[in-house]
Formats: structure tokens, C-alpha cells, sequence
């Protein structure tokens, strides 16, 4: 497997300068304020999205300084994101440290996220090509929806494979493509190009959310830095599960139903994992996540080749087997 830093090289520059970016932004007078945002720049996470919307840009050319911002754009929309997840989901860590949540409360979390959202969409003004903020406001709307249905749909396992889509590809995949969309924009790509990347963006994003999904089931928590078994604790229903209560017996079905309405408690994720076993729950979904991966990768073919094309290419096979 090509590891991330080798498939990051042709846009390293960047991520080393989104950090001074982030700081720069996030600046306060308060040291309350600079208390908080220092501590949720003080852990990286993979900058998947700052990466892809560079390495979308370097694909067709440019983008200079105006890629950067949206960089710090999708990586601040992120974080504001995961800052209010890990409130929804009761997480107590995230990137090997404590939530934000754990550790001043529900009420600072809430209100830290909406300053990075904030900020987010001032960078993102600064971007001159008109389609740009646009296509970001977007995603972020897409994102909220998303994390509207899937409260929705927690409360009643449904076993449909449409519902999951249609939540993953706005709570995750919709931003990826934005981010593709958006550096290919600003480095003067064609609609074609443009078009091409967004769709590179959006299938990449389906396989990472499934994969992600996989890995809460099958992962550890030191692995990932965040709570594992969260998903079947919170109501929310993911592809292995959905297959499994399509394809079982009545009785294993009724089991796994229970499972997922009782509070949880100890072992129940041993009992979970035995009945996705039984039916093969994990390939299932991977196998998904590994054609929308191919779909990714085939929406590629239309750009020359180049160092930053192979690695979106690289990035298709990453996506399915990375460990965390
Ligand atoms: C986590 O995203 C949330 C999902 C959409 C699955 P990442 O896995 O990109 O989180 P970090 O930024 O690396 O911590
Ligand atoms: C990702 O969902 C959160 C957003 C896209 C807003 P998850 O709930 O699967 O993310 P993790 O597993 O907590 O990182
Ligand atoms: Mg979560
Ligand atoms: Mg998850």
C-alpha cells in the first residue's frame, strides 16, 4: 500500500503552510478563545480534504495561493463538523485526545464550532472565482441535512441501503467534492475537468465514509483515536448492519433489532461482530466501498497524467485498505 505521505508529496507544501493558515485565522485576543483553538490544532488528522483539494488543483495546474484557502477552508469546515458530532455521538476521545465536549462541556463545544464555521466561510469569501463559495456552501448545507436524516433514521433501524447512501453522501462525500470541485476551479480547470473532479470527489467520499463505518466495527480504539462501536451505541444503522437485516434468518434478525434498541452495555459488540460474521457483513460493505473507489479512480481518465493524478489514483486504493 502507498503509504500517505508519499501519496501527499506533490502537495506538501500546502499542508505544511495550513497550519500557519489555521493559527493565523483562528487568531484571538481572549485566552479563553486562543486556549481552545489551540487545543483542537494541537491534534492533525489525516487532512484528507485540504490534500485532495490541492492535489485536485496540481492535477490541472495551479492555483497558487487561492487553494490554500480553501484548504483551510474544507479542514475548518471539518473539524467544526467533527467538534459537533462528538457532541451528537457523546464521544469522549478524537485524534487520541479528549472531545472538546469531555473536556469544557456541551455549551463551549457547540459555540467553538460555529466560530470555525464562521471563520471557515470568511476564508472561503476570499476566493475570487464565483463558483467557488458557492459549491462549499453547499456541501456544508448537504452536511447539516445529512446530519438531520441520520437523527431521524436512528430511532427506527431500516435495513435500506438507499437511506445509508443518501445520509453518507451528504454528511461526508458532499464535501470532498466541493473540495475537489473548488481547487480544480481556482486552477482554471474546464467544466469538463471540473466536473470530473467533483465526481472523483464524491464517489472517493462514498467509499471513505463506508470504509470508516467498517472500521467501527472491526478497529480498535487506540487504532483510531476515537470510540469504536459508536455507530450501533447511537441507533445509527451502516452498511454492514443494513446488510445483515436484509439477509438473515428471522431469528438472527430479531437479535441484531434488539441489539440495536437496547441501551448498551458490555459485550454487546462481541455479539454484534458474531452476527456480522455469520453473514459475511464486513466484505459486503467493503466490496460496496471498493466499487465506489473504481468509480473514483474511472473518473480520472480524462485528466493528463501527472504526479498529482497519480496520487488521487493512489488515493482509490488507499481509501479501502487504510488503517485508521
Ligand atoms: C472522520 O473524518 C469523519 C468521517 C467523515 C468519517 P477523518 O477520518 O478525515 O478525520 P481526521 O481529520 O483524520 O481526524
Ligand atoms: C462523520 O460521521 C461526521 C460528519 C461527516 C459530520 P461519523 O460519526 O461516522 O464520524 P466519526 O466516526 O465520529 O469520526
Ligand atoms: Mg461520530
Ligand atoms: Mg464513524
Amino acid at each position: 500500500m502507498v503509504d500517505l505521505a508519499t501519496i501527499y508529496a506533490p502537495v506538501q507544501r500546502d499542508l505544511d503552510a495550513l497550519d500557519g493558515l489555521l493559527r493565523a485565522e483562528l487568531v484571538s485576543d481572549d485566552p479563553f478563545i486562543g486556549e481552545l483553538v489551540a487545543y483542537v490544532l494541537s491534534t492533525r488528522g489525516k487532512l484528507v480534504r485540504p490534500a485532495l483539494a490541492c492535489l485536485s488543483a496540481e492535477a490541472i495546474g495551479g492555483g497558487a495561493t487561492e487553494r490554500l484557502y480553501i484548504a483551510g477552508t474544507v479542514e475548518l469546515i471539518h473539524i467544526a463538523s467533527l467538534i459537533h458530532d462528538d457532541i451528537i455521538d457523546a464521544a469522549d476521545t478524537r485524534r487520541g485526545t479528549p472531545t472538546v465536549n469531555v473536556q469544557w462541556g456541551n455549551q463551549v463545544a457547540v459555540l467553538l464550532g460555529d466560530l470555525l464555521f464562521a471563520r471557515a466561510f470568511d476564508l472561503i469569501s476570499r476566493v475570487r472565482h464565483p463558483e467557488v463559495a458557492p459549491a462549499v456552501a453547499e456541501a456544508a448545507v448537504r452536511m447539516s441535512q445529512a446530519e438531520i436524516k441520520q437523527i431521524e433514521y436512528a430511532s427506527e433501524p431500516h435495513g435500506e441501503e438507499g437511506i445509508y447512501l443518501d445520509i453518507i453522501e451528504g454528511k461526508t462525500a458532499a464535501l470532498f467534492a466541493a473540495a475537489c470541485r473548488a481547487g480544480a476551479l481556482v486552477a482554471g480547470a474546464s467544466p469538463p475537468q471540473a466536473r470530473a473532479l467533483a465526481e472523483f470527489g464524491l464517489a472517493w467520499g462514498m467509499s471513505f465514509q463506508i470504509t470508516d463505518d467498517a472500521l467501527d466495527m472491526t478497529s480498535r480504539a487506540e487504532e483510531l483515536g476515537k470510540p469504536i462501536g459508536s455507530d450501533i451505541q447511537g441507533g445509527n444503522v451502516t452498511l454492514p448492519v443494513i446488510h445483515v437485516l436484509r439477509s438473515a434468518s428471522d431469528t438472527d434478525r430479531a437479535a441484531l433489532l434488539r441489539l440495536l434498541q437496547l441501551p448498551s452495555r458490555d459485550g454487546e459488540m462481541e455479539e454484534v461482530r458474531l452476527l456480522l460474521g455469520r453473514y459475511g457483513a464486513i466484505d459486503y460493505a467493503l466490496g460496496v466501498a471498493r466499487r465506489y473507489a473504481d468509480r473514483a479512480a474511472a473518473a480520472l481518465e480524462g485528466l493528463a497524467p501527472s504526479s498529482a493524478r497519480q496520487s488521487l489514483l493512489d488515493l482509490t486504493e488507499f481509501v479501502i485498505v487504510r488503517p485508521k
